[in-house]
């Protein structure tokens, strides 16, 4: 029976299970843009960033994407500051893999100290006694890639974790690391303008896991003539094709916009109730957008 909760904007897009018992609706959060500059210290606006958290979960968004390297600790923090104690059913998804040095620098560390290290501090942080999501950020070319997935394995058997993800990996990555823990989501880079990891998708809907499109709206690249033409004559920004697009492409689709912003929120959230005509996804599907390395 329909509840109340259902009719909430992220629930309009419908939902996905994690692992066989997390239940989240498909349009979440991405935890990155609260934080300040170059995704280092406080955000400029701390009550507007504080503000878009609580809104999000207001409007029924029950998957929130974060890493202890956002700020770095501080998007972990603010999640806790803003909605903690947590509504049941909210999943927190953080990761583990990089280590932060200044605005704009990130560097590799997905060694099993580290990793063993670093979840104490998220779970700190988030006032949890378990992750329910924990992903591996990048693979390390400096460490073993199934000496990270052994680690994150073993914190899965001591309870620290509920579920195992992946992010920024290849195929390859995905089935060593089935190998060592079931994988619960791939999360990589994809939009309508940069569809790289195509066959990535289409794996994660062969294996029912979800798959997380990072940088949804292309990050601010421009939209091509098509998709500009449907969002004019549909009256929405193109924020909203976009992501529509992207529910659209795959039912294992989870999109995380990112925002600081109450308005481009709920201008984001509004995007898992439009429903792009078959005419349109077809005249979408039909551009084969030139990669973004190939543009001026
Ligand atoms: N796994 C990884 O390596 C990785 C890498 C990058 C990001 N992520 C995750 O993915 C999430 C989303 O990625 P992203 O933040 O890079 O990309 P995004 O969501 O495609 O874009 C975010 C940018 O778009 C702006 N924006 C958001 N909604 C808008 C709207 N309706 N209209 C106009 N501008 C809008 C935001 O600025 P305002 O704040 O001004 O709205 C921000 O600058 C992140 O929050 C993070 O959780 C993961």
């Amino acid at each position: 029976m329909p509840t109340t909760t259902d009719r909430l904007p992220a629930a309009q897009s419908g939902s996905i299970t994690l692992g066989g018992d997390l239940t989240v609706n498909r349009m979440g959060f991405g935890a990155m843009r609260i934080t300040g500059q170059g995704i280092w210290g406080l955000p400029e606006d701390l009550n507007a960033a504080l503000a878009t958290l609580r809104r999000a979960v207001e409007l029924g968004v029950d998957f929130i994407d974060t890493a202890d390297s956002y700020g770095p600790n501080v998007s972990e923090e603010l999640i806790a500051q803003a909605l903690f104690p947590y509504p049941t059913g909210l999943v927190i998804a953080t990761k583990v893999g990089w280590t932060r040095h200044g605005p704009g620098v990130w560097q590799h560390n997905a060694s099993p100290a580290h990793i063993q290290e670093a979840i104490e501090g998220s779970l700190k942080r988030l006032r949890l006694e378990r992750i329910d999501v924990y992903q591996l950020h990048v693979p390390d070319p400096a460490v073993s890639f199934d000496a990270s997935m052994e680690t994150l394995a073993r914190l899965k058997e001591q309870g620290k974790i509920r579920h195992v993800g992946l992010s920024n990996v290849t195929l390859e990555h995905i089935q060593r690391a089935r190998k060592i823990v079931p994988i619960v989501c791939v999360q990589n880079r994809y939009s309508f303008s940069d569809r790289e990891w195509d066959f990535v998708v289409d794996d994660c809907e062969a294996h029912k896991i979800a798959f997380i499109p990072w940088g949804p709206m292309a990050q601010g690249r421009e939209a091509n003539e098509v998709m500009r033409r449907i969002a004019a004559g549909r009256q929405v920004s193109t924020a909203v094709v976009s992501l529509a697009w992207l529910l659209r492409r795959s039912p294992v689709m989870l999109p995380i916009p990112g925002t600081s912003n109450v308005k481009h929120l709920e201008e984001n959230l509004s995007a898992a109730a439009f429903q792009l005509s078959d005419a349109e996804f077809a005249a979408l599907a039909a551009v084969v957008p030139k990669p973004y390395w190939l543009r001026a």
